[in-house]
């Protein structure tokens, strides 16, 4: 009872800055690459961009989390990297921070056209979006700044419960945990397993599935194939 309580706590508690989150104009069908948790880091950023372009990905999404908070000198080439490759993005809780400190004036050495385009940037960015019966979030996929703060997976499958349980998204993928993970929903019962690296998970119409892609920052992306209804970790 005191579970359900919190959980309905965190549902209803909003973010006055965030965009809600967002159905997609469009299906993403197709090739879709997934990239989470750069945390400032270039390199390993556009190392998976490329990684994910050689597989012939359609879209590229990144699950936020794209800066970090205490990096500060490179925030214009981060924003440069993502539009230039059309990269969507959903909002972590470090570029909330980010966000948070323009907004109260932390100067960061920015220009003030440098700033102004940044904050639009980090503005511009939902929380979650969704495509069909597929989620993209960083963390929980819910109106809330405590979504992206609070992990799914905390070595149990209790949290990804809860979310099984009160949507109906047939793939949730997401970040903020570092570790690769998968969380199975099949009659019921949740399961916590890690990622295979050489074989692809292949998904079925009678489970749902949350999948934390790993951080790019460590090396790791992902890729989906939604027409082979497939799942492929991605080791730099
Ligand atoms: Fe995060």
């Amino acid at each position: 009872m005191m579970i359900e309580a919190y959980f309905s706590a965190i549902v209803f508690d909003p973010c006055p800055t965030c965009p809600p989150g967002l159905k997609h104009p469009l299906t993403l069908q197709g090739r879709i690459g997934v990239i989470a948790d750069s945390h400032g880091n270039i390199a390993s950023m556009t190392d998976c961009i490329q990684r994910l372009t050689d597989r012939r990905a359609d879209t590229i999404i990144h699950l936020g989390d794209i800066f970090d908070s205490e990096i500060h000198h490179n925030l214009m080439n981060i924003v440069d990297v993502i539009t230039d490759n059309n990269i969507l993005a959903v909002k972590g809780n470090n570029d909330y921070q980010i966000e948070k400190s323009l907004e109260n004036g932390h100067p960061m050495d920015l220009d003030p056209s440098d700033r102004q385009r940044i904050r639009q940037f980090l503005h511009s960015l939902a929380l979650y979006f969704t495509s069909g019966n597929v989620c993209f979030a960083h963390s929980r996929p819910f109106d809330s700044i405590r979504a992206f703060y609070e992990p799914i997976d905390t070595g149990s499958t209790e949290q990804a419960a809860r979310i099984f349980r009160h949507t109906d998204h047939h793939l949730l993928f997401c970040g903020h945990s570092h570790l690769p993970m998968l969380f199975r929903w099949r009659a019921g019962i949740v399961t916590r397993e890690p990622i295979p690296e050489q074989t692809p998970l292949v998904f079925q119409k009678n489970e749902k599935y949350i999948i934390i892609v790993g951080s790019a920052d460590k090396g790791e992306c992902g890729f989906i194939d939604r027409e082979k209804m497939v799942y492929e970790r991605i080791r730099l």
